[in-house]
């Protein structure tokens, strides 16, 4: 979208002076940022990690995610979106504060908010006028209300100095800054008259493009509106289990899970998305969520059994992948095996709980030397991967990979291996083996051309 149109006119005709702060500039905030500033939004962003705030405000994405890094130096250079020298900085400057700081799991499983705690008392200390503040990142139900008590007790203001809303994002990675600008709904979760005011203003022109209009616009109180992100999260996590499990028993009947996938998704009520069987979900979102939902329900004595066992298939993913490796070699000590895909899925480089940590470090461990490619996540896979080298060799690309490797593994379905040259892929390959993790492959092609191919839950 560029600054012409629809969107951007709409908040800028308005000749608004607000600017919007983004605290946190991750894979949410600066997402979030860009989308606004899309939108004709001013808005400024700061973030602790000096390094990763100055390559941004450099114009270099710190993360890979498609079309970012253009409209962050476009937002740059237009002025629409700077990076401030430090949060208390960006917290005076602007009016309306998301926190799309990190939320990371601790040792028990629970969420550790002590970043949102952070900014919750840099607020408190730099509230020079009337602040919105509204919680980004996700997190557990009543987390908006601790905010609003310690912005209250650390400034020693009244409420009416400030509101805390929440607005959950539902930002897939690879495809953030789409979603952002066309969101399948937007989830208010409000307390104040002037806070419902402010977000509707906020994002009017979304609101506009919306296909059915205001139906798609939630206006709740704050704890609805923060477990309609956890419970979105955590049922998309349980859809991706269940599809898995239902491989396993495709596999053990011989039944083809794509099938059985495709007359599921054609029920209006089941719906076609995430009933991809595969080697288990990863990323930063949905482990995390559904671990720490699971510990939420737990704690307020809720039977969340069906939310551990969807952890425990996904757990289980890993293992069974390396089974089916090993039933397609037999011995596995002194394989040469190349691995296609390292990502936790396609269009970003985020490994961060991806299956390919554990298989690859489950692999070296049977003594088997791999050779891995990913056209995105290599150099985040080598940041994560904690186990020493061993027998890897990381390759320049997917057909470098395969040379005199006795099978071949996809772990993600980048689009780009699809249309390989399997015919030099063979030639290269010392033996002809495909374990597919993700049945993104064309089976009947692989197989004609003299492969064994091996997928999920596909009998
Ligand atoms: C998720 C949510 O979708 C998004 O709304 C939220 O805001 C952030 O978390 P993301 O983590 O980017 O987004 O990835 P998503 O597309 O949800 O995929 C999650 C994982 O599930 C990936 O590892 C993916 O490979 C896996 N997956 C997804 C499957 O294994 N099968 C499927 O059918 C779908």
């Amino acid at each position: 979208m560029s600054p012409s149109q629809p969107g951007v006119t709409a908040a800028a005709e308005q000749g608004d002076a607000i600017e919007i702060g983004v605290l946190g500039l991750g894979h949410v905030g600066l997402v979030t940022a860009l989308g606004l500033a899309e939108l004709g939004w001013r808005v400024v962003g700061a973030d602790d990690d000096r390094e990763k705030a100055q390559r941004i405000a450099g114009g270099e994405a710190p993360f890979y995610e498609p079309g970012i890094e253009d409209a962050l130096r476009r937002h740059l250079s237009l002025g629409q979106f700077r990076v401030a020298p430090d949060g208390p900085s960006a917290i005076r400057a602007a009016q309306i504060l998301f926190v799309c700081v990190g939320t990371p799991l601790d040792r028990s499983g629970q969420v550790d908010l002590s970043q949102v705690e952070a900014v919750a008392r840099t607020v408190a200390r730099n509230l020079n006028g009337y602040k919105l503040v509204v919680e980004k990142s996700t997190t557990p139900a009543r987390t908006a209300e601790q905010i609003e008590r310690v912005i209250r007790r650390d400034s020693g203001l009244a409420n009416s100095s400030f509101d805390v809303a929440v607005n959950p994002e539902f930002l897939r990675e690879g495809t953030a800054l789409k979603d952002f600008l066309n969101p399948d709904r937007i989830v208010l979760g409000v307390e104040s008259e002037r806070a419902a005011g402010l977000l509707v203003r906020l994002y009017r022109p979304l609101l506009e493009r919306l296909p059915e209009g205001a139906s798609r616009l939630l206006v709740v109180d704050r704890t609805t509106a923060e477990l309609v992100k956890h419970a979105a999260n955590a049922f998309l996590a349980v859809k991706v289990s269940f599809i898995n499990m239902v491989a396993d028993i495709c596999e053990a009947v011989g039944a083809d899970v794509e099938m059985v996938a495709q007359g599921l998704g054609l029920d209006p009520r089941i719906g076609p998305e995430f009933l991809r069987a595969g080697v288990g979900y990863g990323g930063y979102c949905l482990p995390k969520d559904l671990r720490s939902f699971t510990r939420i329900g737990e704690a307020l004595g809720v039977d969340a059994g069906l939310l551990e066992a969807a952890d425990r298939v996904n757990e289980a993913r890993v293992e069974r992948f390396v089974e089916k490796v090993r039933r397609a070699l037999w011995v596995l000590r002194g394989k040469t095996v190349a691995v296609w895909g390292l990502a936790f899925k396609p269009g970003t480089d985020d490994v961060r709980e991806a299956p390919s940590l554990k298989i690859v470090a489950r692999l070296l461990d049977e003594g088997v030397a791999l050779r891995l490619y990913d056209p995105r996540a290599m150099g985040e896979f080598r940041r994560h991967f904690a186990q020493a080298p061993g027998q890897l060799v990381y390759c320049s690309s997917a057909v470098e990979a395969v040379r005199g490797s006795e099978a071949l593994l996809i772990l993600t379905e980048w689009p780009e291996f699809r249309e390989q040259d399997f015919s030099r892929v063979r030639e290269l390959m010392a033996l002809p083996v495909v374990v597919d993790g993700r049945n993104c492959l064309d089976r009947e092609a692989l197989q004609n051309l003299g492969f064994e191919y091996h997928g999920m839950g596909r009998g």
